[in-house]
């Protein structure tokens, strides 16, 4: 019988190193196209889970820098009534965030190492977070065009591939959806009040309404990521099928609003059976990309502030929990429960 070379042996282990590999990538193939969940324990490609941990951050990250714009009218909403609901959504977006971090936490990577990411630059949030909130009317534009175009965008999320990302957004979006309500509600008040509300509302749906279109991210052509992402059930739709979707939502919604979308190009094409718009500026979308939209500055210091100011509060309930696991390792051997005396 012939001796096994040392060549043989490597090729040999290689081999077998090879198909394991094409039996694990099989298998992620085959729950994604058979419309399963990958779960954190499963085998994914590398280029899956860092895939997911970029929009899984800039995600989160949206989430709680979108809290700073609205969080600036909490002291000056017009009644209780108003400020209640205002910061109930504020607490929301902060909850959001957390749901978020958590879900990224289970491809391995941690929400010091995000946040660090975010403060240092190297991680993205939404562009729409770098525009400012001008006048009451901006929280009910934020809510009604804002928290319409992430619906919008994050319903198809529920159906990700990745399961704790699809489970989040069950509940963001179901909380998104009262965001929306309220800052539709909130704008039908101005714009139905005395001719400076409605004034006030129109302007605000004027400034944010290009913006909220530009949160769907590039055109498709120009989508660096969309192509991978939807052949992983990361992304169900494109940026531009969402974006007209979400032209289509809106239209008639501004009718009964009685206010008008900045843009003239709108109309009903009947061949597509959707709307046309105009031309996005798109210079505009890649500046405030780049860190130089009007509050990019003002974000992140706001955000690396807050983050240096609750350095007390992370300590001090790292300390608690270390605490309670010293005494719970400890409650095993030594103390028995002690039944109360009379
Ligand atoms: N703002 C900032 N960056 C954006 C962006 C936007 N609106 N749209 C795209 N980008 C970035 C991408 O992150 C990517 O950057 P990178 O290569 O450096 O990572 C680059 O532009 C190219 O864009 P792609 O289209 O290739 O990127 P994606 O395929 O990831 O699509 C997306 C972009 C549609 C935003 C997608 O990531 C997504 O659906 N993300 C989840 C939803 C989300 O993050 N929403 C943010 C808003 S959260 C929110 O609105 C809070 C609520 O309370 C209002």
């Amino acid at each position: 019988m012939a001796a096994v070379t040392a060549d043989q042996t490597t090729q040999g282990t290689a081999g077998t190193a090879d198909e394991a590999e094409a039996g694990r990538l099989a298998a992620f193939d085959a729950t994604v196209a058979a419309d399963d969940r990958i779960e954190p324990r499963d085998w994914m490609p590398d280029a899956y889970r860092a895939s997911l941990i970029r929009q899984m951050a800039q995600h989160a990250h949206s989430e709680i820098i979108g809290m700073q714009p609205e969080a600036n009218w909490i002291s000056r909403a017009p009644s209780l009534r108003r400020k209640a609901i205002l910061m109930a959504k504020v607490q929301d977006e902060a909850g959001h965030g957390l749901y978020l971090y958590s879900a990224a936490e289970t491809l391995g990577t941690s929400r010091e190492e995000l946040l660090d990411k975010l403060h240092a630059g190297r991680q993205r949030y939404s562009s729409i977070f770098n525009y400012p909130t001008l006048t009451w009317a901006d929280v009910g534009a934020i809510g009604w065009l804002v928290d319409g175009a992430a619906i919008t965008n994050q319903v198809p999320l529920c159906r990700c591939s990745y399961g704790p990302y699809a489970r989040a957004m069950v509940r963001i979006c179901k909380e998104e959806s009262f965001h929306q309500r309220q800052g539709y509600e909130l704008l039908l008040a101005l714009s139905r009040g005395t001719p400076a509300q409605h004034e006030m509302a129109q302007d605000a749906v004027n400034r944010w309404w290009w913006p909220s279109l530009m949160m769907f991210g590039p055109p498709d052509d120009a989508s660096a990521h969309s192509a991978q992402s939807m052949a992983w059930r990361i992304k169900r739709h494109s940026n531009d099928e969402l974006r007209r979707r979400f032209v289509d939502i809106c239209v008639p919604q501004a009718q009964a609003l009685g206010l008008t979308l900045p843009d003239p190009d709108i109309r009903w094409n009947e061949e597509l059976g959707q709307h046309d718009y105009g031309e996005i500026d798109w210079t505009e979308f890649q500046e405030v990309l780049k860190g130089n939209g009007p509050c990019n500055e003002q974000r992140l210091t706001q955000r690396r502030t807050a983050h240096e100011n609750g350095a007390w509060v992370r300590e001090a309930a790292a300390a608690y929990a270390d605490k309670h696991a010293a005494r719970a390792g400890t409650a095993g051997t030594a103390a028995q429960p002690v039944e109360a005396t009379a």
